[in-house]
């Protein structure tokens, strides 16, 4: 990771961050239940819950058990979901009665929180390539009550029509490299030819969600990576082929900016609107969010 040095504003504290324990958070499904039922029904567990004050809906857990082996858990009450995690859906900002496309959906952290957030009323799908991860999709959208969701087995860049959906939520396969707290083997950061070859596949995913949204329909691009390659890299390349245009995406956490430029490679100005964050900003995982609108 030593080649983000000189991108991480304050190194000192990502790498103390990348060295210490990820905490627990969970997020309220409110299609089931509210913060306050959910925060009430587990400290009578003996769990001790803490919202996060940037969102009423997620909680920081400690206890003694296990948080995914509670009823609570089974009954679809909440997710275990790391809160950098829960900003995609959130800048995606769905619509009830919209059409969605959720197109790496798997395991469904963010499918579900859109059904959540759409309150169930629309059509979202769930998209995803790998089958045992599908399995742990089609779980996750039972046991959380997603009605709204229908879930499809294919790869992205195949997903069949054009200018069907409203809004495409794009949470692109990547060498995961904001997730080293979790995985120590990250913490060397990924190795280059790996990293070209996301990025190859990212691009494909993206420029295919571009003619799966509507003309004016928002793509959001994600990930949980670092490598500005598999970022701004693919997201500026869209921007130069003049398929979308990016548009400032503001959380009310620390971030930082999306970056116009790494090493040799300009990526433009306008990478400014797209939002990093690393995993001092809020203790939680690294990831790059950024929001497009398509054009034509
Ligand atoms: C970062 S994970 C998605 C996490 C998910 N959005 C969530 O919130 O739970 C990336 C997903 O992309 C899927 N994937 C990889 N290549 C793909 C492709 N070509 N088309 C569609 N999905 C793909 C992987 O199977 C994996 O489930």
């Amino acid at each position: 990771m030593e080649r983000y040095k000189g991108i991480i504003p304050d190194w000192e504290r990502f790498w103390e961050a990348v060295h210490t324990p990820l905490p627990t958070v969970i997020r309220t499904n409110t299609i089931k239940t509210t913060p306050e039922k959910l925060k009430q029904r587990l400290e009578a567990k003996g769990f001790r819950l803490e919202p996060l004050p940037w969102n009423p809906l997620l909680f920081r857990v400690k206890g003694e058990a296990p948080i995914g082996a509670t009823l609570e858990h089974w009954l679809g009450h909440y997710y275990v979901q790391e809160a950098t995690q829960s900003l995609p859906a959130l800048a995606l900002d769905p619509k009830p009665g919209e059409r969605i496309l959720d197109l790496c959906a798997a395991p469904g952290g963010k499918a579900t929180q859109i059904a959540a957030l759409i309150e169930n009323r629309g059509t979202l799908v769930a998209n995803d390539v790998n089958p045992k991860r599908l399995r742990a999709l089609m779980a996750n959208v039972y046991r959380l009550g997603a009605i709204c969701c229908v879930v499809t087995e294919c790869r992205g860049e195949h997903f069949p029509g054009a200018g069907i959906f409203d809004r495409v939520l794009v949470d692109a396969p990547c060498s995961a490299e904001g997730t080293a707290r979790k995985y120590p083997r990250l913490r060397r950061g990924a190795a280059p030819g790996y990293i070209q070859r996301m990025a190859a596949i990212q691009r494909g995913l993206l420029y295919r969600a571009l003619e799966l949204v509507r003309p004016g329909g928002i793509v959001v691009y994600s990930t949980c990576t670092i490598a500005p390659e598999e970022n701004e890299g693919v997201v500026s390349r869209a921007i130069k082929r003049g398929l979308a245009e990016i548009l400032p995406f503001e959380p009310s956490v620390p971030h930082v900016r999306g970056l116009p430029r790494f090493g040799r490679e300009e990526y433009g100005k306008e990478m400014e609107n797209a939002v990093r964050i690393y995993p001092y900003h809020f203790d939680s995982d690294g990831g790059f969010i950024a929001v497009l609108r398509r054009l034509g």
